[in-house]
């Protein structure tokens, strides 16, 4: 009977999470660090005010809101993380969530197909949420990375798939003397640039905007970061990255690529597995790879395999390789 239980409830999964991810949409829990009832907040918020109780029901039952009477607040645990303007706001990456809903609700026709179907919203806001959902994600374990990448003495470093710039920040205020260059498409050099702005770090970083296929990485570096991006990539193109990293590099500099991988079998870790789908979904051939599958687009191009650091939270593997 567990074992039907089980089934059931992930059967029924979708349920609790469109409970959550609409709940985030509508910013319902930025209005709910004081009690309030459903009424009132159904007309800030401008909807059904019936609709909006057994929404606020929902999530009650969930254990993220409590509930006295008729009137709701955020449960105290989780409202740092669902409120959009505190520091722990996670509210970028869930909205991001809700933007690939559509997708995953018709993963079935992306099964058929082999093709993605890629019908998530594209404008400015929801590009916002994708780029800095990345952000909202690397803030809790940015320190892991950065402990193991020895930037101390760097002069020059460039970050590939930079996205909000997260890592390439930390490194710039903890090295005063380094300089960076960040490399992506433009919808992610637009959040990335005024990040860096806000913290006074912009003049001491270059921008190379466009894909990284055509793109030329310059040269001299000391450090190539390249932080998940390679599972949104194709092979083929995971491979070109690697090979114009190692021409951009110093003799002795070292390029560090940062992915969720998998084990040998492709049997785990779980949410690194099912993250596969989500890249068969939005993007032209990406997939994750295995830890010998990094290595190996390393070693192809010369690069001297000098560690392997395999990471808890999130579930990422961190490869150096030397350019000796
Ligand atoms: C998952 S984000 C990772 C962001 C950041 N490196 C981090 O670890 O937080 C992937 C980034 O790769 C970028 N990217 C994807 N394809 C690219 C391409 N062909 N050329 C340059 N950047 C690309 C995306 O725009 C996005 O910013």
């Amino acid at each position: 009977m567990r074992e039907l239980k089980k089934i059931l409830n992930l059967g029924r999964s979708f349920w609790d999470a469109q409970v959550l991810l609409t709940a985030v949409r509508l910013k319902v829990f930025d209005f709910l660090n004081s009690f309030t009832d459903a009424e009132s907040l159904a007309d800030k918020l401008k909807v059904d005010a019936r609709a909006l109780r057994m929404l606020l029901d929902a999530l009650t039952s969930l254990g993220i809101l409590e509930k006295k009477s008729n009137i709701y607040k955020n449960k105290y645990k989780y409202a740092d993380f669902l409120t959009s303007s505190s520091d722990k706001s996670v509210t970028s990456i869930l909205n991001h969530y809700y933007n690939m809903w559509q997708d995953w609700g018709n993963l079935i026709e992306s099964i058929k197909t082999g093709k993605s179907s890629d019908n998530r919203k594209k404008d400015p806001e929801e590009n916002y949420h994708f780029i800095n959902g990345m952000d909202n994600l690397t803030k809790f374990y940015k320190e892991n990375i950065l402990s193991n990448i020895d930037f101390t003495s760097a002069k020059k470093i460039l970050d590939i798939g930079s996205g909000p710039a997260t890592y390439l920040r930390e490194m710039l205020k903890k090295n005063p003397t380094l300089k960076g260059v960040i490399l992506d498409l433009p919808q992610a050099t637009v959040v990335a640039k005024e990040k860096l702005r806000d913290e006074g770090l912009l003049n001491r970083v270059d921008v190379i905007e466009g894909s990284l296929e055509d793109k030329n990485f310059g040269s001299g570096y000391d450090i190539v970061l390249i932080s998940q991006v390679l599972h949104s990539l194709k092979k083929e193109l995971c491979q070109l990255a690697i090979e114009k990293s190692f021409g951009a590099l110093k003799k002795g500099g070292k390029i560090y690529i940062h992915e969720f991988y998998l084990n040998e079998k492709r049997t785990a870790p779980k949410d690194n597995i099912v993250f596969c789908l989500n890249m068969l979904l939005h993007t032209d051939g990406g997939d994750n790879l295995t830890v010998n599958e990094i290595k190996d687009l390393l070693s192809n191009v010369g690069f001297f395999i000098s560690k392997t650091i395999l990471l808890k939270k999130p579930p990422t593997v961190l490869i150096e390789g030397t350019k000796n």
